[in-house]
């Protein structure tokens, strides 16, 4: 595991985004995105890099039986923060499917193995420990499936959801990501630093604490986010 903790969120987005670069140069991925806040300036410092047009994207998740055109679908969020931006092209950017059709969840698995392994997943975390639309109780051999989102997942989500947030979503799971190559986990904020806590054995276990178990886990977090492993990371 390697941890790098900065002191601004600029710092955090251009130390992730050249963490991603490093892993991505030279390559059409694929590459493993996410939404919520902090990837944004993360994409935006990557719009400023020289990556290839051909990039194929597989996003974590999806909100259930959400219109792709609502403005604050994944799909839309991905399009207007990442694809446009970095010049690369929606026929390349897979998401699980928000029908939740049980065929189209294995289509989804299927495609993600044929062209992966994902070579760098970045992922936020949950101020309850969720990654993806993982939510706690979520096993390590979890695959991509619909899931019931958490009241304080809800409530989070609620301040970048244009109308009524949903209750349900299709996430990957927890062995889907795991697959990646490598695992890049950003996180910000006092209220994240429980959550990054629980991956170091630090209180409740959640779903972020199977990530732990990653061969190749990078986090970057600002010194809010680390503050109860501050300890832990210049051992
Ligand atoms: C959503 C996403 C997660 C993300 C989380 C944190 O729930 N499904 O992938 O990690 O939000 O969001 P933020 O970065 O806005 O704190």
């Amino acid at each position: 595991m390697r941890i790098f903790i900065e002191q601004s969120e600029q710092a955090v987005a251009q130390r992730a985004a050249g963490l991603i670069f490093e892993n991505l140069a030279n390559t059409d991925g694929p590459f493993g995105v996410a939404t919520g806040s902090t990837p944004t300036p993360i994409y935006e410092q990557l719009s400023q890099l020289e990556l290839s047009p051909s990039m194929k994207l597989f996003a974590l998740d999806e909100y259930f039986q959400i219109d792709p055109n609502h403005p604050s679908s994944f799909r839309q969020t991905l399009i207007r923060e990442l694809v446009r931006p970095c010049g690369f092209s929606e026929d390349n950017l897979h998401l699980p499917p928000a029908s939740a059709d049980e065929s189209e969840i294995e289509k989804f698995e299927v495609l993600l193995n044929e062209l992966g392994p994902v070579k760098i997943q970045l992922l936020g975390i949950g101020s309850n420990g969720h990654v993806a639309f993982n939510e706690p109780g979520s096993e390590l051999e979890s695959t991509t499936r619909k899931v019931k989102l958490h009241q304080t997942t809800i409530v989070d989500n609620q301040r970048h959801f244009q109308g009524e947030m949903p209750r349900f979503a299709v996430t990957q799971g927890i062995a889907t990501i795991m697959r990646s190559e490598a695992l890049l986990l950003v996180a910000r904020g006092k209220h994240k630093a429980k959550a990054l806590a629980s991956m170091f054995g630090v209180g409740d276990l959640t779903p972020a604490s199977h990530l732990a178990k990653h061969p190749n886990l990078i986090i970057v977090a600002d010194s809010d986010a680390a503050a109860l492993i501050e300890s832990k990371s210049k051992s």
